[in-house]
């Protein structure tokens, strides 16, 4: 017998997320599955095409270290187009293995052991296991309950000579609130006079109702100036598992960030950043994103609305989170649980986004499906 050598766990907090979990449980009881954060629909064939024709052409090989020159010109050339700030392709922009990997390189090109970083909380769940393996603190600030509007006094407060980055994700998961210009603006205000720097995790730019407009932390110089701008074409284009993003920052924070990309995955893979860039020549599939996704939400709200489940506005992202306590006493995770077992809908509680396991009665829901998914899952919740 060879035994294991013992372990110190990086990560001792961490076990199986609650989206393993609860699809498990969906799977197991034949649940509609709207827990899972990822649409069940194909993205646009054209996409595929693109990319199958990149690798027909012979484009298999490494691409630069940051990402193919053509893709990040068409993501600068967009980025300007939108929120009015240049950024040099070469310097500035870089390809990632999605969202999720450019979070963690940002957090590791930054953060020193013993830094502190601000996250608002509830947050996605990559954010604190991430700055714990950079060795620095999490901060947790809640967003105002109810609301789930930015408070800025108590960032303010959360702020010390030790805070070295802030995490803000706007459109949010889970609370699909969307900052406005305002708020972005009393950030900026806030952070004037600091070192500290931003990570904007924008993953779901395209998905903002009702006539909003995204905005974006590049289209707000003093915060740009100090911002990794986050985004996801898996989110976009319906591809999410692709797993291919972007990051947009100063050359100086770039010139940091790609010293860890480098040598984390170096670079990502070819073919697709090629498909991506012929793609991204029509603006048409992202600007008609939000009128798509805004006809899932309503028809959706629509059905939830005869239900005497309590609807949160959803302003953005994908999600709509409903309140339940008219419904059940249970706590989150039980009531997810008797949903998905007993009322065959599956949903996330919010507690699990946040650390200390809040309990608001309030669950989320994913509206990224076909409407006959939608209609299945509302058939179901007509009982409630
Ligand atoms: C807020 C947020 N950030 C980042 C990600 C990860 O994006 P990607 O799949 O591009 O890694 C997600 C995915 O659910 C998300 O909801």
């Amino acid at each position: 017998m060879h035994p294991t050598p013992a372990l110190n766990s990086r990560l001792p907090k961490v076990g199986t997320t609650i989206f393993s979990v609860m699809s498990a449980l969906a799977q197991q009881h034949g649940a509609v599955n709207l827990g899972q954060g990822f649409p069940d629909f194909d993205c646009d064939p054209a996409l595929v095409d693109a990319v199958a024709g990149a690798m027909r052409e012979g484009l298999n090989q490494y691409p630069p270290m940051a990402g193919v020159p053509v893709l990040r010109q068409r993501v600068a050339d967009k980025i300007e187009a939108l929120y009015g700030r240049r950024y040099d392709a070469e310097t500035e922009i870089t390809i990632t293995a999605g969202a999720t990997q450019a979070i963690l390189t940002a957090i590791l090109a930054v953060v020193h052991p013993g830094d502190e970083v601000v996250v608002l909380e509830p947050c996605y769940d990559s954010y604190a296991p991430n700055i714990e393996l950079a060795g620095g603190h999490v901060v947790r600030v809640p967003l105002v309950p109810g609301n789930f509007r930015p408070d800025f006094d108590r960032i303010a407060a959360a702020l010390t000579p030790r805070t070295r980055l802030l995490i803000v994700n706007s459109p949010h998961n889970p609370s699909a609130t969307a900052w406005t210009r305002d708020e972005w603006q009393r950030l900026a205000e806030l952070l004037a006079p600091t070192e500290v720097l931003l990570v904007s995790d924008e993953v779901y730019e395209h998905m903002v109702f009702d006539g909003r407009e995204h905005v974006s932390a590049s289209s707000i110089p003093a915060l740009a100036a100090r911002a990794f701008v986050v985004s996801s074409f898996g989110k976009t284009f319906h591809v999410t598992g692709w797993k291919v993003g972007t990051v947009a920052a100063p050359a100086p924070l770039t010139a940091e960030f790609r010293k860890v990309h480098q040598f984390n995955v170096f670079t990502v893979n070819t073919p697709v950043q090629h498909g991506l860039a012929r793609f991204l020549a029509n603006p048409a599939p992202y600007e008609t994103l939000p009128d798509f996704y805004q006809r899932k939400r309503d028809r959706f709200r629509a059905g939830l609305a005869q239900t005497r489940l309590k609807l949160l506005p959803s302003e953005g992202s994908y999600f709509q989170l409903v309140d339940y306590s008219a419904v059940s006493e249970l706590d989150e995770l039980g009531f997810c649980r008797w949903l998905t077992t007993e009322i065959g809908v599956a949903a996330i509680p919010l507690s699990v986004f946040y650390e200390g396991g809040f309990e608001q009665r309030l669950a989320r829901l994913c509206f990224a499906k076909k409407d006959e998914t939608l209609d299945a899952a509302l058939q179901r919740l007509a009982r409630l």
